[in-house]
């Protein structure tokens, strides 16, 4: 379905008229297969931007409008693996031309709550690799193309947990805080040449994690099953986001990409290494 976070679905602009936002420029979204990766996608292919996608599971082309598909390539790669970023930035090029834009580093996976005493080697690995070691080598590998250029936005999907200890497990925790200070160095870094790198801090959102922490999946994607004493210590802040009326977040993918698309816009011009929260004020807890 498309743009299926409904409230939101009049954002669609004219395909008449050439839209400035996007119009010839190329931007690269990770994790573009669902949730918010997708919302980003199908809300800067709607701006024109031509994207170029990464996930590491197939994509339904479904989900991208047909009048979309000729500025849309899909590349499927687990980005943990060696050379998966560095090779998804070069078909970019191979398919774009040497330019790129954009990069909004999406593609993140949840931990299992397992605190310092039991976290294991596998979900600490793993967690770290997808959520820190990877966006870290896309901006290293599209810097290059920006330098050059003298322009180009980074966006680095954090979280909640990037500034709190108390939403999460130690492993996507700290990949998240990592986040934070990797988008901050960027930002300072590369100031003089015309790169901006943010990050947005998502609460609970209506998107697979979302759902899988808020209807009580007892397992991660990192692998292992909840560590229960610790989820009971977090649970208690999540249910203050959480709103006891709805089944699912009430934030959605597409809410969390219209902040995205803020900070790539030139409205956002002077806007430079911030953590903007999209939470209804629950990173203010
Ligand atoms: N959902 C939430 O409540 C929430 C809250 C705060 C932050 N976030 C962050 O937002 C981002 C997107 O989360 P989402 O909720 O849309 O989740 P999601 O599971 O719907 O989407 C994540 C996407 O990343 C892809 N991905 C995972 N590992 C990958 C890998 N190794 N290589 C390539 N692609 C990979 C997945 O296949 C998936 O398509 C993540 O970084 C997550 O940490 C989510």
């Amino acid at each position: 379905m498309l743009y299926n976070t409904t409230p939101d679905s009049l954002f669609v602009p004219q395909s008449s008229v050439v839209d400035p936002l996007g119009y010839g420029k190329v931007a690269l979204v990770t994790g573009c297969g669902s949730g918010i990766g997708l919302a980003v996608t199908q809300l800067l292919l709607a701006h024109q931007f031509q994207v170029c996608g990464l996930d590491v599971v197939e994509f339904d082309y479904n989900l991208v409008r047909e009048a979309d598909h000729g500025r849309f390539h899909f590349h499927r790669g687990d980005l943990v693996a060696p050379g998966v970023c560095e090779e998804g930035v070069r078909i970019c090029v191979a398919t774009y031309g040497p330019r790129i834009d954009v990069l909004v580093n999406v593609a993140g996976v949840m931990d299992n709550f397992s605190s310092a005493d039991g976290v294991s080697d596998q979900v600490w690995d793993r967690v770290m690799a997808v959520n820190l070691t990877a966006p870290v080598k896309m901006m290293r590998s599209v810097i290059p193309f920006m330098r050059p250029k003298r322009s180009g936005v980074i966006i680095n999907v954090a979280s909640t947990a990037a500034i709190s200890g108390a939403v999460a497990g130690i492993a996507y925790t700290s990949s998240k805080h990592g986040l934070i200070g990797a988008t901050k160095n960027v930002a300072w870094r590369f100031r003089n040449d015309g790169i901006r790198c943010n990050a947005v801090l998502p609460g609970a959102i209506d998107s697979s994690i979302g759902k899988m922490i808020h209807e009580g999946k007892r397992s991660s994607e990192a692998g292992g099953a909840y560590d229960e004493e610790a989820y009971a210590e977090v649970q208690p802040v999540h249910a203050l986001q959480t709103r006891p009326s709805t089944a699912t977040p009430s934030i959605t993918p597409l809410e969390v990409a219209k902040s995205i698309l803020f900070l790539i816009s030139d409205q956002a011009r002077t806007i430079n290494g911030v953590s903007l929260p999209v939470d209804e004020a629950w990173g203010v807890i």
